[in-house]
């Protein structure tokens, strides 16, 4: 069946709304991003994002659906972000999509976040088919899952520390460059040159799916202390430095999906996140991936980094497999008594 749903994106740091409508696909889409609020302080601050994702959610909404066209009562059901993420920032896309939903009686479909990662690049075109494998390269995450369908995720390699995205930004700030520091440090790698500094490739010959990054964040830091104490730490070798480690993360990511796929014995990789933004990292997959005979799946730029459009999507395909007609609400079929948390006994 046909389902248009509205997806609500509040777990960080930007407010992103979109519809989708599983016949006609992306009907509209709208993101807000905070980075401007949160730059002077180096990083996201959880109540400042939380206020703003109050103040930008409903006129964010009512913009996407001008534009798409669709009275909100011509939705089947209403998409947030239920986790994970910031608590607070969380609570205020998911009061919106609970209250938009008791009003137009709709059932309300709380997504995963990384789920709507992992299905963003089916927002594009070519739309890979199942089975493929992902590999989800955020901030907070470096997993390869093998996908065999909407709900069927099977992960099969992971960081054993930093994800690559922390690894950048914590990279970034090691070189000085502003929040956020992925996109700046791969701007600065854009003009270094790769391979004046020699950095370590961690895990890339482990035989295994695992990866690490934290040791290339120390291998950097070691580098720039030693440069800041010989006077030798100039903007040419801070590019060079961001090249080198850009090339070093790539190279890793390259031959942990290589192996992924052979591994599987699948020929789709699909990959999503923000680090997926990386335009080293999709150059070389594009090329390496194709020469192994198999294809490629990226998310377009601005479905990379967090956006409501995966979250419609993962909640529009979801709720046209469940069948879930307007006004139901979720259950859990299976809940052991058990499991109910315990109530502090009154004190006498
Ligand atoms: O998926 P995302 O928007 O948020 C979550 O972590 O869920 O990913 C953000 C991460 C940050 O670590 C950011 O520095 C990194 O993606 N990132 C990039 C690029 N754009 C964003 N890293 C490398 N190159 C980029 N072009
Ligand atoms: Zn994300």
């Amino acid at each position: 069946m046909d389902m248009r749903v509205l997806g609500i994106e509040t777990s960080c740091d930007e407010t992103g709304v979109a519809i989708y409508d599983t016949a006609a696909g992306l009907l509209a889409h709208r993101l807000h991003s905070q980075i401007d609020l949160h730059a002077r302080y180096g990083g996201v601050v959880p109540e400042l994002a939380s206020r703003d994702h109050v103040r930008r959610l409903v006129p964010l909404i009512e913009e996407v659906a001008h534009e798409a066209g669709t009275r909100l009562a011509d939705l089947d059901g209403i998409a947030c972000t239920e986790g994970p993420g910031l608590a607070g920032a969380l609570l205020v896309g998911a009061s919106v999509a609970n209250a938009l939903a008791m009003s137009l009686g709709k059932p309300v479909i709380g997504v995963h976040h990384l789920e709507g990662h992992l299905l963003s690049p089916l927002l594009g075109t070519p739309r890979p088919g199942f089975p493929f494998v992902a590999l989800l390269v955020s901030g907070g995450h470096t997993q390869f899952y093998d996908v065999a369908g909407v709900g069927r995720y099977r992960l099969i390699g992971d960081t054993l520390d930093d994800a690559a995205g922390e690894a950048f930004d914590k990279t970034a700030t090691l070189l000085g460059l502003p929040y956020p520091g992925g996109p700046a440090l791969a701007k600065l790698a854009g003009s270094g040159r790769k391979g004046v500094v020699s950095l370590p490739r961690p895990m890339i010959d482990s035989g295994d799916l695992a990866m690490s990054f934290s040791g290339l964040k120390t291998a950097v830091m070691t580098l720039v202390r030693r440069r800041e104490a010989d006077g030798t730490l100039d903007a040419d070798s801070r590019a060079d430095i961001a090249a080198e480690f850009q090339h070093a993360v790539v190279d890793v990511l390259v031959a942990k999906a290589l192996a992924a796929l052979v591994a599987t014995g699948v020929k789709r990789l699909v990959v999503a996140g923000g680090v997926g933004a990386n335009r080293e990292l999709r150059a070389r997959l594009e090329y390496e991936v194709a020469a192994r005979g198999a294809s490629v799946y990226f998310p377009d730029l601005a479905f990379c980094t967090d956006n409501g459009a995966m979250i419609a999507l993962a909640g529009a395909m979801r709720l046209a497999q469940a069948d879930i007609g307007g006004g139901a609400f979720s259950v859990r079929p299976r809940w052991e008594l058990a499991s109910l948390p315990s109530v502090a006994a009154a004190s006498d």
